[in-house]
């Protein structure tokens, strides 16, 4: 269960490797960085303008108690109120609503004292005074900052919050963008388009890496594609101008020339039957692309196929020496009428290259849990430069003596490939100038363990 983690987690890192800082990381660092950022500013600007409008309620209310214990005591009539309420920027209001006595010192506030205002009432000669000091300072932000200015700032930051916010998304999101308008512009004409570069070590990195590795599959694919059809018309040509070639010469000579009319027919006849054959695996490889040919399995005794091969060779191959060496009773689940085509195809090119005497020996063994099919012969051999791409389709290695063969399209050994390789198997060749050649195939036996009959 733990290993079971581990691995998740290590698979999930290697796939992750090239991010460092996703944009999961940074959208959350942003917004926590900019909520911080909003909170610091309003509980600062907050505690600031408490303080500052505390202190000033501590003075109004010094002054106004001050002002109280003079009217108590009668000191009034010898103090300057007016200095005083002047060099304390306050405007100080006494009042009796009974008498209707009413003096005022300083200098009245113009418009709302926001609240900064203390007042008292004095019990004195038989009268009640009403005191009112009123703060006339000016207390800057902090006289400002009423609950509809404190929501207005805090809105005025947040709207900046957003506009930054997009800002910076605005520049993360530019590899988006860009990929957009390159898939815009990518035609089937011109896939040699990419993106550039993004170095954001996120997911638009991996995105944008991906998007450019993509295009490089497709365009590989389109470039296969086209040298396909290419190879496959040049191929086509030379039979049919042959074929052309034969029938004109049919028309010109072919009714007084009994020898020139025979030999036209048969090489119009043998060119036709190449074309045909062409043709076939063209349609074999093209179905085989567009994943049109499915893998009959059944389980089946390789070993007989193996000699049933090589009985039908001996028929035919009648210059060479057929020779065996089949393990009996040896069996596999695989499509039987494909695994036959194979080592026909590998059989048919044996026969080709090796000059009549040679020997050609098909064999078939167990190797694991495969079976090893393999014909060997003691041709011409493959050079070291045309050994690796004997499988590709349309290479014909040294084309001057392939090119005396007539028929030959370069497709067999592809077409074995493609046939061993949706088997789950592995298809080699060991072969040197000169010296013989071994095609070898491993099939495996499809989950099936290997029946051997005692
Ligand atoms: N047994 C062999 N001995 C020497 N050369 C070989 C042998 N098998 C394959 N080759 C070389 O590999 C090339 C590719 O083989 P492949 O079977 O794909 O094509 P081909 O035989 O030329 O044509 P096709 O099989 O389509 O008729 C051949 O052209 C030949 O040069
Ligand atoms: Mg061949």
């Amino acid at each position: 269960m733990v290993r079971k983690m581990i691995a998740v987690f290590e698979r999930a890192r290697s796939k992750r490797q090239n991010i460092k800082f996703s944009i999961a990381l940074k959208a959350t660092v942003l917004y926590t960085a900019m909520f911080g950022f909003i909170i610091a500013v309003s509980a600062g600007a907050l505690s600031w303008a408490m303080s500052v409008r505390t202190m000033h309620f501590q003075n109004i209310e010094r002054i106004s108690s001050f002002v109280a214990d003079h009217v108590m005591h009668e000191r009034g009539g010898s103090f300057n109120f007016e200095s005083f309420a002047e060099a304390n920027n306050v405007y100080i209001e006494i009042r009796d609503p009974k008498s209707g006595f009413s003096a005022g010192f300083g200098k009245k506030p113009a418009g709302n004292t926001q609240g900064l205002e203390s007042l008292r009432q004095v019990d004195t000669m038989g009268s009640r005074f009403f005191i009112k000091v009123s703060d006339r300072e000016n207390i800057g932000i902090a006289g400002v900052l009423t609950p509809v200015t404190f929501f207005a700032a805090i809105l005025a930051l947040l709207a900046a919050a957003a506009v930054s916010g997009a800002l910076l998304m605005r520049k993360m999101m530019r590899p988006v963008y860009q990929m957009t308008r390159t898939a815009r512009s990518i035609s089937a004409g011109d896939l040699s388009r990419r993106i550039d570069p993004v170095h954001s070590r996120d997911e638009l990195q991996e995105l944008a890496d991906t998007f450019n590795e993509m295009l490089d599959r497709i365009q590989e694919a389109y470039n296969k594609q086209n040298r396909f059809v290419s190879d496959a018309s040049h191929e086509l040509r030379t039979p049919l101008s042959v074929i052309s070639g034969y029938a004109n010469l049919l028309r010109r000579w072919g009714n007084d020339d009994r020898e020139i009319r025979n030999e036209s027919v048969d090489k119009i006849i043998e060119e036709t039957d190449n074309m045909q054959r062409l043709v076939e695996r063209l349609l074999f490889l093209a179905r085989a692309d567009q994943k049109r040919l499915g893998v009959k399995y059944e389980k089946f005794c390789v070993s007989d196929l193996m000699d049933e091969i090589a009985d039908e060779t001996s028929l035919i191959g009648g210059q060479h020496k057929i020779m065996r060496s089949i393990e009996r009773e040896l069996y596999v689940t695989a499509d039987r009428a494909l695994i036959k085509q194979a080592v026909r195809a590998v059989v048919e090119n044996s026969l080709k290259y090796t000059p009549a005497g040679g020997s050609i020996t098909l064999s078939c063994v167990t190797e694991g849990g495969a079976v090893r099919l393999s014909v060997k012969d003691t041709g011409a051999g493959i050079s070291t430069e045309d050994l690796p791409h004997i499988f590709d389709r349309f290479y014909k290695a040294d084309v001057s003596r392939v090119r005396s063969v007539r028929g030959s399209s370069g497709l067999g050994l592809s077409i074995v490939k493609w046939i061993v390789e949706s088997h789950g198997g592995q298809l080699k060749a060991e072969s040197a100038k000169g010296s013989g050649t071994e095609i070898i195939m491993l099939i495996p036996c499809g989950g099936h363990a290997l029946l051997t009959a005692n």
